[in-house]
């Protein structure tokens, strides 16, 4: 399967993955053939962009750490909450609840997982943003968690913080969030707020962990101590904030969103990498990089010697050296086979850039 573009949809194609309403019901199967008029109805649900099946890759399988049924359930209960909380300001017991449910069918999912690897981008819908990427920082994190050896229980706390470490932006504008173009300094001020906020409705409820709630108010905190709100230093820093903070800049830069198109995981890695030790733990990073692939399955990249393939497999801890299939040579296209950067034969070639070039129009 291959994500493209949704302007890029033609009819006949052939979705990989379903759609969904903007209230979580499947509007279109996955093994869907895509007709004229569905084009413009997935464009105005908020879809930048869907995975369809490619025939080059019908062989190769990509499974995501969660089920898509547990990622809905997910989405749905983080809407729930951030609806309630704003209704109520505080969360309530019962929500607390039911998020710990959703936290253990996570953990459930992604120990039992063999292919620990996020292989996946994750389509958002505008409008959805926030309960995505809550669900997927959440994911994120406890395979970070996992990696480094954590507990369960532990990573339960990684978890439930993760769900709930933007909660405190049910007090900030959707103009704000979804703002085009630079923030002003005031701005910008009103969103740092969302950290104090966010702990503000969590520290009265005794059912949620205390290192949980630590992590709403330390997640833009950098270890050289230029985050907010508090200006931590490395060791002020919780560890669980520490994963959280490197889930999230990945999550919220590999997505779309209506003031700018997403990166590419390759952009955002670099930048994490660079990041490291300054911004970002660096221990976190080297957990991060292990686990979650820099080229996810489908894309499409270009070697050293100027042959290009598809990413059809990726390997844990070596998320730099994928295995491919070789469809350009000399910039024409040949008969597809498959190369593997991890043999010692293919030690010299490297991947120079991802070629974005079906997901460049939006
Ligand atoms: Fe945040």
């Amino acid at each position: 399967m291959r994500l493209i573009n949704v302007n890029d949809i033609q009819e006949g194609m052939i979705l990989a993955r379903p759609v969904y309403s903007k209230n979580g019901n499947k509007l279109l199967q996955e093994g869907a053939t895509l007709k004229e008029g569905y084009v413009p109805k997935i464009k105005q649900l908020g879809y930048s962009s869907v995975y369809i099946q490619d025939k080059l890759l019908q062989d190769v399988e990509v499974n995501d750490l969660i089920t898509e049924e547990l990622r809905r359930e997910s989405i749905n209960h983080m809407k729930e909450t951030f609806r309630s909380v704003k209704a109520k300001t505080t969360v309530s017991a019962v929500q607390v609840l039911e998020l710990k449910g959703i936290v253990d069918k996570l953990l459930e999912d992604i120990i039992s997982n063999k292919n620990l690897i996020v292989d996946m981008v994750d389509i958002k819908m505008y409008d959805e943003y926030t309960f995505h990427h809550c669900v997927n920082v959440a994911v994120l994190s406890i395979i970070v968690g996992l990696s480094m050896g954590f507990n369960q229980e532990s990573l339960y706390k990684i978890g439930l913080g993760a769900l709930l470490h933007d909660i405190g932006k049910v007090n900030v504008s959707n103009e704000l969030i979804n703002k085009k173009g630079k923030l002003t300094d005031e701005e910008f001020e009103v969103v740092k707020e969302h950290t104090k906020q966010g702990y503000d409705k969590l520290k009265e409820n005794n059912e949620i962990p205390s290192t949980s709630k630590i992590i709403a108010l330390q997640h833009h905190e950098r270890v050289n101590g230029e985050g907010y709100p508090e200006g931590k230093n490395d060791d002020e820093i919780h560890i669980y904030s520490k994963i959280v903070a490197v889930a999230d800049v990945f999550d919220a830069m590999t997505s779309d969103r209506p003031y700018r198109k997403g990166y590419v995981p390759s952009e955002v890695m670099e930048y994490i990498l660079g990041g490291a030790g300054s911004f970002f733990d660096r221990k976190v990073v080297g957990h991060f990089f292990k686990k979650v692939a820099v080229f996810p399955i489908g894309t499409e990249v270009t070697l050293n010697d100027n042959r290009v393939g598809l990413v059809i497999e990726n390997f844990e801890k070596f998320t730099l050296r994928p295995k491919l299939r070789i469809i350009r040579e000399n910039d024409k296209n040949i008969d597809p086979y498959d190369l593997d950067l991890r043999e010692n034969n293919n030690k010299t070639l490297t991947i120079v850039k991802t070629n974005k070039n079906e997901q460049d129009t939006v």
